[in-house]
């Protein structure tokens, strides 16, 4: 057994909740991964947190109208106690909005640049004139140059998985204006992957136990060339660079983001009371180090993180990146944007969380693609939980009760049979701490449950509602066994199941410190009071599951719906916020379009104060001409902002009708005349 072991789990964007794929991806299976470590006694530790940066919230946060610090303290909240609830075991969940990630990911960068390994590059990049920024990864849209896909964004193709930059894409358009983009100059600092081709190489042929779809994927970069990769970008949201002539500019979300799983830990050891401990785990050649993602995040943990970190030198690199394929829904892609997901909270609502931890135990995407079906979730709960676990449990537990008083009898003379079944017990304990060992976690699940499988057949064989009144000591020999393999199971079971088996462990008055170790076929002792329980696993009824059936169909219409329904209300905000906004009446006595933009118009507008330039977007829907003498509300305190070169000083309030088309918001005050 490794001395120490790092587990992380990718750290999820904090612009929505957790659904049903990420948990497959990479958050069940480092629970996992981490409960059966724990029950092992081993020194491990399991990080994860929320990646606050990047593209993906600020476009969350354009979307909803709100910050995007609002976004991800909303996202970092919620996701942190749905994972809770569902039982993941985080020793800390960080967040990379935090000043010790600052820290760290400027000190990492700094070091790098002092060892003068980043090159400096000017290069064209795509430009929204109107919004007048650069539009870095999901900030663009095209066709994929690779596969032809009409809606792939500017890092990746989400068809085919290639890894894009915006300037590939065929027919790129602005995800904020709709406007096709310009090429404009920009200076960003790229990490030279193909330096580090070769040792990537043999780092990653020496990596032992990787599972063939994340070596695949690794060797499939490594031939076609690694290529020198931009690790700043021009954005306001994210760690700023730490140069002085790097002013506006960010690092790449994914330079930070693996960098977190740092911070974290280093915020962990702080909360130990023992701030230097991080360095135990990541510093020392004894830690293995375990990063558990989803096949997209494949290439930036074995590729491009690595790279980093053996650049800098002083931390370990992954000893597996044991990375899922995908989970689909009901035979279809997940989708969010389609509604096609089910999102965690919603499912601990209506059930408990182990169900799920179970039945999604049984499909993760481990090799290839799997699915999740709602009729597949109640067929497994009942089928295998219901049926097998717990009425075995059941049987063993009530027989014991009922006919020896609750007393786990004294076992005599077994026979064969009892102590085939006996040695069950030690042989499944090897199987599933194989399957463990090896990552290949459904085995490991499946191999639990073929002991619950021997003990029923056992129980039903040896017939000890016939033997109780023919053969007292066998009927007290089998009670025996099967309580030896209840108590077992509490503990082999334990990763998957933690709700249900600390119940169970307490009827068989196993300690909840027993570890690993301590799982024998005799851990219940004769003499023991088996106390009583409820019933471990209820079935679901068939109109339980359609409920959640047609949950789904109407999120998933409701999304399908026409795009000029109206948007959801904003978040709420305060009347001194409210307040703080100057609006006026105002009067439009000038309009022009704006050269070289199809969407702006310079208009001059009377606010009784002062006469100002405001530009707004509405060429499309209004001729300069058609404007002039309308009266107008202005928001007048607004901080001027240059577009195309010219200062915009306020804004025109206008309204969006659901089909699409806009309106002045008017008034019959004069110009001046605030507006409360
Ligand atoms: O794909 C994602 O959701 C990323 N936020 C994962 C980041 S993993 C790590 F690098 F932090
Ligand atoms: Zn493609």
């Amino acid at each position: 057994m490794a001395k120490r072991t790092l587990i992380t789990s990718a750290l999820p964007y904090a612009n929505g909740p957790i659904h049903l794929g990420h948990l497959a991806g990479a958050y069940l299976p480092s629970d996992l991964y981490t409960r059966y470590l724990r029950l092992k006694n081993a020194d491990v530790i399991h990080i994860c947190g929320s990646d606050e940066h990047g593209v993906p919230i600020t476009i969350a946060a354009e979307k909803e109208g709100i910050s995007p610090q609002q976004v991800v303290d909303k996202f970092h909240t919620r996701n942190k106690d749905a994972f809770e609830k569902f039982g993941i075991d985080f020793d800390y969940y960080g967040r990379t909005s935090s000043e010790t990630h600052k820290k760290t990911s400027q000190e990492i960068f700094l070091k790098l640049h002092k060892q003068g390994i980043f090159k400096k590059k000017t290069e064209e990049q795509l430009y929204d004139e109107d919004a007048d920024m650069f539009l870095p990864d999901r900030y663009v849209k095209g066709t994929c140059p690779k596969c032809g896909h009409p809606e792939a964004y500017g890092d990746q193709c989400e068809k085919c998985g290639s890894s894009l930059s915006p300037t590939e894409l065929i027919d790129p358009i602005s995800s904020i204006t709709g406007n096709k983009p310009i090429q404009k100059k920009t200076e960003h600092w790229y990490l030279p992957l193909g330096d580090f081709q070769e040792r990537l190489e043999q780092w990653i042929d020496s990596r032992k136990g990787w599972k063939p779809n994340v070596t695949g994927q690794c060797k499939s970069w490594l031939n076609s060339g690694l290529t020198d990769r931009a690790v700043t970008r021009d954005l306001t949201w994210g760690v700023p660079v730490p140069l002085p002539e790097a002013e506006g500019k960010v690092l790449y979300v994914w330079f930070d983001a693996p960098i977190g799983y740092i911070s974290a830990t280093k915020e962990w050891a702080v909360k130990t009371g023992n701030p230097d401990l991080w360095k135990t785990y990541w510093q020392d050649d004894e830690t293995e180090l375990i990063n558990f993602i989803g096949k997209d995040n494949i290439v930036f943990h074995c590729i491009m993180f690595p790279a980093t970190l053996m650049q800098h030198g002083d931390y370990v690199l992954p000893t597996n990146v044991p990375a899922n394929e995908f989970l689909n829904l009901e035979g279809r892609k997940l989708s969010t944007s389609k509604g096609w997901a089910v999102w965690l909270e919603e499912y601990l609502e209506e059930f408990e969380p182990d169900l799920l931890r179970y039945v999604l135990g049984t499909t993760l995407p481990e090799t290839k693609d799997s699915d999740f079906s709602w009729n597949d979730f109640q067929a497994r709960v009942n089928g295998e939980l219901a049926d097998i676990l717990g009425n075995f449990v059941f049987r063993t537990t009530s027989f014991t009760q009922r006919f020896f008083d609750g007393s786990v009898p004294t076992p005599k003379n077994l026979d064969a049979n009892d102590t085939k079944t006996l040695a069950a017990i030690d042989d499944q304990k090897k199987r599933i701490s194989k399957a463990y060992d090896g990552f290949r976690f459904r085995e490991a699940i499946a191999e639990t449950m073929n002991l619950a499988r021997i003990g029923n057949r056992y129980f039903t064989e040896t017939e000890p509602w016939k033997t109780r009144k023919s053969e007292p000591q066998k009927c007290a020999n089998t009670l025996y066994v099967c309580t030896q393999i209840c108590g077992a199971l509490s503990l082999l079971f334990e990763p998957v199941l933690p709700q249900k088996m600390y119940k169970l462990r307490e009827q068989m008055g196993i300690p909840h410190t027993a570890s690993w170790q301590q799982i024998t076929k005799n851990l219940v002792p004769a003499g023991h009071i088996v106390a009583e329980q409820a019933i471990l696993f209820e079935k679901i009824e068939d109109d339980v599951v359609e409920r959640e059936i047609q949950k789904l169909k109407k999120k998933s219409e409701a999304a399908a719906a026409p795009e000029h329904s109206f948007p959801p209300i904003k978040e709420e905000t305060t009347f001194d916020d409210f307040m703080a906004l100057d609006l006026r009446a105002g009067k439009v006595l000038k309009a022009e379009k704006v050269e070289k933009s199809n969407k702006l118009l310079q208009i001059t507008v009377d606010v009784g104060i002062d006469k100002r330039t405001i530009l707004s977007g509405i060429a499309e829907y209004f001729s300069p001409d058609d404007i002039i003498g309308q009266s107008v509300c202005v928001v007048a305190n607004l901080a001027p902002k240059k577009m195309m070169g010219i200062e915009s000083n306020g804004m025109i309030l206008m309204s969006e009708d659901s089909d699409g088309s806009l309106h002045f918001v008017s008034t019959d005050a004069e110009p001046g005349s605030p507006i409360t």
